[in-house]
């Protein structure tokens, strides 16, 4: 069981995603199922979600499936000092998956090592959110048609973004060119600079990008990522550093599209939001059919 757990992208191979992608556009197109009648998902939220957590639930609803779980830990034994451990060991005796969010980077590894059950990553720290870049991943193939040979530009806080992290990696086996925009201390850390040396994949820093921006076939904005920061005056310095504006869309090519993961701050700008190279609320749909597929495939259910 425990070896089914989505805990990082790097756990399916790139054929296994090619499959969840193939899976999510069939819930697409047929949403509603009775696939998880008998079944009980839980979620373990342990950080604030909209997204995440609602279309989760909406995927397990439409299947037929039933929901247990928290949106607060404070609502939880966790505030009389249960430990992580103990929660997921009890919530796994009543469920049978457990999609969990939690602050810590490297807790849903943890959990999936404790649990007797299958465990997705919703989110942990500043490390990984891997449905979200299968989401990702789905709208990026639905638009462009392909994910192969794409010049893909991340701009926002690429420190602490799990979602751009998580991106990169998943992208990496299908020939990207990366431009990565952010401040000086939000930049996108070396261990994954590294990685895409290795594999002599481009990259390109920039502190601006408005003088390429003709050059992207998908702009990832997001959103700086104030509960991760230890030093508030150093979110307040680098928060609102680029605020994406209908005008400077004229130059790009036909087919761009705009994602952003959610929630928006001030990124994005709400006259971009009519211009149909917006495509971030779609981009959130696709998350029920995309969160179908993994649920179905977890489970092994036909
Ligand atoms: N994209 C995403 O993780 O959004 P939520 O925080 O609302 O779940």
């Amino acid at each position: 069981m425990k070896n089914k757990s989505l805990v990082s992208i790097n756990d399916y191979s790139t054929e296994e995603i090619m499959q969840i992608l193939e899976l999510a556009k069939y819930f697409e197109e047929n949403t509603e199922q009775n696939l998880l009648a008998g079944k009980v998902i839980a979620t373990l939220f342990y950080e604030p979600s909209t997204r995440t957590r609602l279309s989760f639930e909406s995927a397990v609803q439409r299947l037929g499936g039933s929901i247990i779980g928290f949106s607060d830990s404070n609502s939880s034994s966790v505030t009389k000092g249960e430990s992580l451990k103990d929660t997921i060991m009890t919530v796994a005796n009543y469920s049978d998956l457990i999609v969990m969010r939690h602050p810590l980077d490297g807790s849903a590894r943890y959990a999936s090592e404790v649990s007797n059950v299958p465990i997705i990553n919703a989110g942990d720290g500043a490390n990984q959110h891997p449905t979200q870049t299968l989401l990702d991943l789905y709208s990026i193939k639905k638009t462009q048609g392909t994910l192969k040979n794409l010049n893909i530009f991340l701009v926002g806080d690429l420190k602490y973004g799990r979602t751009v992290h998580s991106l990169l990696l998943a992208l990496m086996d299908f020939n990207p060119i990366f431009n990565f925009i952010s401040h000086e201390k939000l930049k996108m850390p070396d261990e994954y600079k590294l990685l895409l040396d290795a594999r002599k994949i481009k990259y390109y820093e920039h502190k601006e990008f408005t003088d390429i921006i003709s050059e992207a076939d998908i702009i990832y904005m997001t959103r700086t990522q104030r509960e991760r920061f230890s030093d508030q005056l150093e979110y307040e310095k680098t928060k609102d550093t680029y605020v994406l504006r209908n005008a400077m869309l004229i130059n790009t090519k036909p087919n761009m599209k705009i994602l952003h993961p959610l929630p928006r701050v001030n990124e994005i700008n709400i006259d971009v939001d009519d211009n149909n190279k917006a495509y971030y609320f779609t981009q959130a749909l696709n998350g029920v059919y995309v969160r179908q597929a993994i649920i179905t495939k977890i489970l092994g259910l036909k």
